[in-house]
């Protein structure tokens, strides 16, 4: 028996940090009953806010017959209308519920948008290093495919209007049909928020070759930096051409669910969301989770709260792991929102190459036990930066930390 030529290419391409995860989690660190477990730094998750959600969550809460029932598959009203009134909030921008798909994960949402937008063979224009999962949300089941635009070291590996300009000219003139632009806006794996006038910059030339824009905002409660998070959406980036920007978020990172995969889908244009909601019938929340969300969101001071505390422990976790770090002479590049840092080991590599990057990463995985996930899953532009999450307990960070530290020691940095 054989299976499609789809289902054996996805089969063949396990997202490697789908894999890292599952390793490191079948046999996690503990101090007293596994010592010697994986430390896992790899998996994005907030760790920090359970403790928050618990009273709210594991409240005694009545089911109905109607959570248990068919709801609008492109997520209840309840829900949408509660998730329109926060989001635009967040992204000062008024919103209408009816333009809003839930689906099951930021990663359904992605993936229904590149369907959507995309025919097979054509193109979205990624800046890397992106978020690692876009090749397979965007392109595993759309067909599309993704052209990486190369951010630059000196610039702190932020997106610029340059570097995708470049790439979309070079498309041009290779014949190949972009449809987008896809972005993670705060970034993932870096950790930038962007100012409102880099965003205006990506605006502008998608508006100059005529592409659509995806920007993926999960992490836009999640910032904790000096920059304050300004949307794709918002009218001051761009207001000549609003019905070109689709927006992904999720209660995944902003409210520590990554388990329960609500993911949401904005667009102000009616095709796309009439489109998306045709998809969306593959890819439902249940009516009951939704329910819990629309709770969760209908109590505007427990959001408020919430957000805020949230916001201060990420930022506490960054500055005490970016603390060990600077304590060992690691580099990174400095972050204001996110539960990762975009740390430099080039210095550690044997030689400036790819191989040598995942020699490394074999290393602290398989000899620390550590997990942590190296730049070229990220599309990373040069190798040697890796991707470390700390928004988790600090002793964990902390035990992660000096294991890596032991095995990069005997590793010459080399200038
Ligand atoms: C930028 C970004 N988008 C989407 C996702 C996936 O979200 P979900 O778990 O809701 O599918 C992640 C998770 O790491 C992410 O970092």
């Amino acid at each position: 028996m054989t299976v499609s030529r789809r289902a054996a290419r996805l089969a063949a391409e396990p997202p490697a940090i789908a894999a890292a995860h599952l390793r490191a989690e079948a046999a996690p660190y503990h101090p007293d009953h596994r010592p010697d477990g994986f430390v896992n730094l790899g998996t994005a998750e907030n760790r920090l806010v359970w403790d928050l959600l618990a009273p709210r969550l594991t409240a005694r809460r009545a089911l109905t017959a109607q959570d248990t029932y068919y709801a609008p598959l492109h997520g209840t009203p309840a829900l949408r209308e509660v998730v329109a009134g926060f989001l635009s909030g967040v992204c000062r921008t008024a919103m209408d519920p009816e333009h809003l798909v839930v689906v099951s994960g930021a990663t359904a949402a992605l993936d229904l948008l590149a369907s959507t937008l995309c025919d097979p063979g054509e193109a979205i224009v990624v800046p890397a290093p992106y978020y690692a999962a876009f090749e397979l949300d965007l392109g595993g089941r759309s067909g599309a495919r993704m052209i990486p635009a190369p951010a630059e070291r000196d610039e702190g590996f932020r997106v610029t209007a340059e570097s995708l300009d470049r790439v979309l000219v070079q498309a041009r003139r290779d014949g190949v049909t972009v449809r987008a632009i896809a972005l993670s806006s705060p970034s993932n794996p870096v950790g930038h928020v962007y100012a409102t006038e880099t965003l205006r910059e990506v605006a502008d030339v998608a508006a100059r070759h005529d592409v659509d824009i995806i920007t993926d905002e999960i992490y836009a409660n999640s910032v904790f930096g000096a920059t304050p998070f300004v949307s794709l959406l918002d009218s001051r980036v761009d207001s000549a051409r609003p019905e070109r920007t689709h927006m992904v978020w999720g209660f995944a990172k902003d409210f520590g669910l990554p388990g329960c995969k609500i993911g949401v889908l904005y667009s102000p244009n009616p095709r796309v969301v009439a489109a998306a909601r045709a998809l969306a019938y593959f890819a439902p929340t249940s009516t009951d989770t939704q329910a819990l969300a629309a709770e969760l969101l209908a109590d505007p001071s427990w959001v408020d709260r919430f957000t805020t505390e949230s916001r201060r422990r990420l930022g506490a976790s960054y500055a005490r792991c970016a603390g060990l770090l600077d304590d060992l002479g690691i580099p990174y590049v400095p972050a204001g929102a996110g539960f990762s840092v975009w740390i430099d080991l080039r210095g550690r590599l044997a030689e400036p190459t790819f191989a040598a990057e995942r020699e490394l990463w074999s290393r602290i995985f398989d000899d620390a036990r550590v997990s942590i996930l190296p730049g070229e899953a990220f599309g990373s532009p040069e190798p040697g930066w890796f991707r470390v999450c700390h928004a988790t307990e600090p002793a964990i960070v902390s035990t992660g930390i000096t294991r890596l530290g032991r095995v990069l020691e005997p590793l010459v940095a080399k200038g």
